[in-house]
């Protein structure tokens, strides 16, 4: 294979990804610093736990739990090739995160103590069959700017300036 073809697979591979990502739940938006720090002073996220990111870009989110709860279990999955590298080669500065590549809708999250999703709502009625079969009944789902339509929230986060948090139980994905 020429250099030329390479880079050309190379540039494909990232922008397939990509796109195949902003069709299945979301593209890559990364959460606002502000964000992150609002969320983990209201999930109060313990030593031993298990947190997943679905959908976690290139693991900002990631790497802010880790930093705040360095005996948790921390894991994200992602499908865009060029976010998914950089997470798994920073998360090589962390021994408690996890960086795998894989689609967040077929993964088993029955592990789960707490799931943080920042997808677009046209993920969240196959998000919600998934949770249903598979999640504990106190897993708390912290699911970023957008509720679940017809399922009130546990507990609704806001702060000025920056997207609400809205928080289930894996009970409330049972009805
Ligand atoms: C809005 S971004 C959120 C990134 C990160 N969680 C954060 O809050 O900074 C959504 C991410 O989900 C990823 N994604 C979309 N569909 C996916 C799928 N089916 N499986 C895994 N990741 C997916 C996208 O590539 C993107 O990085």
């Amino acid at each position: 294979m020429s250099w030329a073809n390479l880079i050309f697979f190379i540039v494909w591979v990232i922008v397939a990804t990509a796109a195949w990502a902003g069709w299945s739940a979301a593209p890559w938006v990364p959460s606002r610093s502000k964000y992150r720090k609002l969320f983990l002073g209201k999930i109060n996220i313990q030593p031993g736990q298990i947190i997943y990111d679905l959908g976690c870009g290139t693991g900002t989110v990631l790497f802010e739990i880790a930093k705040h709860e360095p005996n948790a279990k921390i894991i994200g999955y992602e499908i865009s090739i060029l976010p998914y590298l950089i997470a798994k080669i920073k998360a090589k500065s962390y021994k408690n995160v996890s960086v795998r590549y894989g689609n967040l809708f077929k993964q088993d999250l029955n592990d789960a103590d707490v799931i943080f999703v920042f997808l677009l709502t046209k993920a969240y009625e196959r998000l919600s069959k998934q949770f249903a079969g598979k999640i504990k009944d106190d897993c708390l789902v912290a699911f970023e700017a957008w509720p679940i339509p017809g399922n009130e929230p546990y507990q609704i986060i806001r702060e000025e300036d920056i997207l609400p948090i809205f928080v289930y139980k894996g009970s409330q994905f049972r009805k």
